[in-house]
C-alpha cells in the first residue's frame, strides 16, 4: 500500500502542474482529494488494515495528502497571477482613445522662421551674436559717445562682471545692432584671407575684392522694461546691407518687399525722419494698418482702435553712420550702407489676424494661450 501511496502522490503532483486552469486543477483536487477521490478511497482502507500496520501508512497518507494540497495551492496562486497579467493585456477597443498631447513650435519662432525665409529669397544670410555682448559693440562702435544720456534708452542690464579697458562693461544685449560692427570686422577679416590666399595687392582690395554684406541677425534682446507692450526679454530681426552705392532707394525696396511679404500685398510701408546715434539719416518705419486698411477710420465711421490714422509703427532704420563703418574697419568714402531693426514679437502681433492684448502673454508658458496658434 505504501507503493501505491508513493505513486499516487507523483501522478497527482505531475497532473497539478502540468494544469493549465483552475477549472482543470479544480477537477485533479476532486479526482484526488474529493469523497470518491482516490486519496480518499485509500484512507478508508486504512482502516481495514491490521492494527500494527495503520500508524505507518497512516503517517504516509497523511503526508501524501500535505503534499498534493501545498501542491494545489501554489497552482491555484500560479493560475492566479498568469490570469492578472492576461487581464492587463486585454484592450477594450470600444473605448475612446487617450488623445496624446502634440505639442508645436513656438509663436515666436514660427515667426523667426517666415522672417528668416522672407530674407533669405534676396539674399540675406542669417547670422547669430553673443547675448551677452561687450559695452563696445552695444553702443560704443555704434557712435555713443561715453556717458551719452541715449544709452539710458535702451535700458540695458549691466553685469558685474570685470570691465575690460578697450571693450568696457558686460552687458546683455539691449539691440540686435550690436551685430553691426561684429559683421563688419568679420566681413574686413574675410575680405584681408581671400587678398592673402589670391595674392591681391593690399592698395587693390576694394576695387578686387570688394566688401558686400548682406546680414540678418535675429536675436533675443533684454531691457528692463515690462508691461503691455515689453518684454524684459524679446527678439530683434536686424538688416545691414553694406556695399558701393548703397541708398535709400536700396533701404526703401528692402521694406517694401518685407512689408508685402510678411503683411500681404494690400500693406504698405513709409519712413519718417528720426533719430539713432548709429544712422544718418534715420528713419522709423511705418505699415499700413490692416484692420482699417490705412484709413484710420473704420467702414462704420469709428476710430480705428489699433493704429495711429491709419499707420503703425514697425522699428527703426537708416543709412549707416560713417563713424560706424570706421568702427568696423570700413572706408565710408568707398562704402554705404542701410539698417534696420525690428521687433520680432511687435511684428508678430501687427500681423493680420493676431493680436496679443499683452506681450508678456507670449512667454508665460500657459498653454491654453499657446495651443491657440
Ligand atoms: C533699436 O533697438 C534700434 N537698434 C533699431 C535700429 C536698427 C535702428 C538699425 C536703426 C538701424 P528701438 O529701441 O526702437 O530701436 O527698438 C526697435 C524695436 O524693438 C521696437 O520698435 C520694438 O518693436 C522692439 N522692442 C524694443 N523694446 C522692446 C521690449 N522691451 N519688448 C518688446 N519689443 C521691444
Amino acid at each position: 500500500m505504501q507503493n501505491e501511496l508513493l505513486s499516487l502522490k507523483n501522478n497527482a503532483v505531475s497532473l497539478i502542474l502540468d494544469a493549465s486552469d483552475t477549472d482543470e486543477l479544480e477537477q485533479i483536487k476532486m479526482q484526488f482529494l474529493g469523497r470518491s477521490g482516490q486519496l480518499t478511497l485509500l484512507l478508508k482502507e486504512v482502516a481495514r488494515l491490521p492494527q500494527e500496520e495503520r500508524p505507518q501508512i497512516g503517517k504516509v497518507v497523511n503526508e501524501v495528502k500535505t503534499v498534493i494540497e501545498d501542491t494545489l495551492l501554489r497552482k491555484q496562486e500560479e493560475l492566479k497571477h498568469i490570469q492578472q497579467d492576461v487581464n492587463k493585456q486585454v484592450i477594450d477597443v470600444t473605448n475612446p482613445g487617450i488623445k496624446p498631447q502634440v505639442g508645436h513650435v513656438h509663436l515666436i519662432s514660427q515667426a523667426i522662421e517666415e522672417i528668416t525665409n522672407i530674407f533669405e529669397k534676396i539674399g540675406f544670410t542669417r547670422v547669430r551674436y553673443p547675448e551677452v555682448e561687450w559695452d563696445y559693440y552695444g553702443f560704443t562702435s555704434l557712435n555713443f559717445p561715453e556717458n551719452h544720456p541715449a544709452r539710458d534708452d535702451w535700458e540695458t542690464f549691466f553685469t558685474t562682471q570685470e570691465s575690460d579697458p578697450k571693450k568696457g562693461s558686460i552687458i546683455l544685449t539691449p539691440h540686435t545692432s550690436s551685430g553691426q560692427v561684429r559683421e563688419m570686422e568679420r566681413s574686413v577679416a574675410k575680405q584681408h584671407e581671400l587678398a592673402s590666399l589670391r595674392g591681391v595687392d593690399k592698395t587693390k582690395l576694394d576695387d578686387e575684392l570688394p566688401i558686400s554684406i548682406k546680414m540678418l541677425n535675429i536675436a533675443k534682446c533684454y531691457r528692463r522694461q515690462s508691461d503691455i507692450s515689453h518684454t524684459q526679454m524679446f527678439h530683434q530681426f536686424e538688416g545691414l546691407v553694406v556695399g558701393k552705392n548703397i541708398s535709400i532707394i536700396h533701404l526703401k525696396g528692402v521694406l517694401d518687399y518685407f512689408v508685402k511679404s510678411y503683411f500681404g500685398n494690400k500693406r504698405i510701408s513709409r519712413i519718417r525722419p528720426y533719430h539713432f546715434q548709429f544712422t544718418e539719416p534715420s528713419f522709423e518705419v511705418d505699415v499700413s494698418c490692416g484692420v482699417c486698411e490705412g484709413k484710420g477710420i473704420l467702414v462704420n465711421g469709428e476710430k480705428c482702435r489699433l493704429c495711429k490714422a491709419g499707420w503703425l509703427e514697425l522699428g527703426g532704420a537708416g543709412m549707416v553712420h560713417p563713424n560706424v563703418l570706421r568702427y568696423g574697419g570700413i572706408d565710408p568714402q568707398k562704402y554705404t550702407g542701410f539698417a534696420f531693426g525690428w521687433g520680432v514679437e511687435r511684428v508678430l502681433m501687427m500681423k493680420e489676424g493676431i493680436e496679443i492684448d499683452d506681450l508678456r502673454l507670449l512667454y508665460s508658458n500657459k498653454l491654453e494661450f499657446l495651443e491657440q496658434f
